[in-house]
């Protein structure tokens, strides 16, 4: 018997090879765009898996998950399905996170196994460790609450992960494997010390929040830079916001250029993200609004001029402060970050 593909791409969709990619160290290629699957506390885990369903129909090819976002049992599923219905396994870029409470030398392959498992995949094309430390928190904590066994960096603790990721990679497992919420001294502790060199970092990064040094460091250093939070996450909870924190979608530069282009504003932060050279991952399980994001990426460039207004608006505004993996004798959030150059104690 033979299965007939019945895979059907939505007939108003982008062709999937118009679609721009990066060349990583090992030599393959991770497109230039991903759909992002955290819900936050706005939008329920079968909204996002439905988004993803059909944002792969409408062309997206890259999805990026991870565990604590609580969706992968129902992201698998549409992957499944979708690989069932004669799309090439290989033609699908798909991320996972090893989450901050897993960070254990004999948790990693359990987590990792679990991830895999509920994507229902045999192998991931990216792995990274979502976040430098072992600090974690209950769901939707306020962002007072702190974890009382947080812990600084421990560069030691985190290569004892790593060498964890690096049997993934040599067990076929995983393709490539890296970082995210990492800084320049912590990369160069790991770009020192790994066996395997880490492909990719996922940072914040948004017109309003260039991180021009850490974003020419992970390129110069041999990693695709995978940008988060593109559009300047306008739908972050409540917990997540500051009154310092400013809005890239309102910015009179961004908002001008998107006018004259007749397309959103947030559709110019990931043009723009794109022509950079990061990989942005937006958030969103609004068809119209992911069509238009994948449509914009493909359609007329920025212009030189548009890029370097939009280069001369960096606010040096990080949203994701991560204030509740904050451990006892840190000072504040920009510790998290090493603001000094130097790895906070
Ligand atoms: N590695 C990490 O630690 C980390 C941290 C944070 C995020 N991430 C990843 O990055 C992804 C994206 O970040 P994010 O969700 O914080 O923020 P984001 O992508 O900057 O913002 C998402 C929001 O932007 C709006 N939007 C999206 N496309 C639009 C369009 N074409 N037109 C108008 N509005 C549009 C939607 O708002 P409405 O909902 O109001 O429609 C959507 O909820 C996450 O889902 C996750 O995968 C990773």
């Amino acid at each position: 018997m033979t299965n007939t593909p019945t895979y059907q791409p939505a007939e108003d969709g982008v062709d999937p090879s118009s679609i721009p990619y990066k060349r990583l160290y090992t030599g393959s290629k991770i497109p230039a765009i991903g759909l992002g699957t955290f819900g936050s506390d706005k939008y329920s885990p079968p909204e996002v898996a439905a988004a993803a369903k059909e944002a792969i129909r409408v062309g997206y090819r890259h999805i990026d998950c991870a565990a604590v976002y609580g969706n992968e049992h129902l992201i698998g599923p549409v992957l499944s399905e979708v690989i069932a219905q004669g799309l090439k396994r290989e033609e699908l870029w798909i991320t996972s996170k090893l989450w901050n409470d897993k960070h254990a030398e004999a948790d990693v392959i359990p987590a990792f196994e679990k991830s895999l498992r509920e994507l229902q995949l045999d192998y991931l094309d990216l792995y990274l460790i979502h976040w430098p430390f072992p600090n974690h928190h209950a769901p939707g904590v306020d962002v007072n609450s702190r974890d009382p066994h947080a812990v600084p960096y421990i560069h030691e603790q985190f290569m004892r992960t790593w060498r964890q990721l690096e049997t993934l990679v040599d067990r076929g497992l995983v393709r490539h494997i890296g970082t995210s919420n990492m800084t320049i001294p912590k990369l160069r502790l790991l770009l020192r010390d790994a066996r395997i060199q880490p492909a990719c970092n996922e940072l914040e990064l948004h017109p309003h929040f260039q991180q021009p040094e850490l974003f020419e460091f992970v390129q110069a250093n041999g990693m695709v830079p995978i940008g988060y939070s593109p559009i300047g996450s306008p739908s972050r909870p409540e917990r997540d916001r500051t009154a310092d924190d400013t809005v890239d979608v309102e910015d009179p530069v961004i908002v001008r250029i998107a006018e004259r282009l007749g397309i959103h504003p947030a559709t110019v932060c990931i043009k723009w993200a794109v022509q950079r050279g990061q990989v942005p991952i937006p958030f969103s399980v609004k068809r119209p609004q992911y069509l238009s994001t994948l449509r914009a990426i493909v359609g007329e460039p920025l212009t030189d001029e548009d890029m370097t207004a939009i280069a001369g608006i960096d606010k040096n505004c990080r949203l994701i402060k991560g204030q509740v993996f904050l451990w006892e004798s840190a000072k504040d959030w920009e510790d998290l970050w090493d603001v000094d150059g130097e790895i906070a104690k």
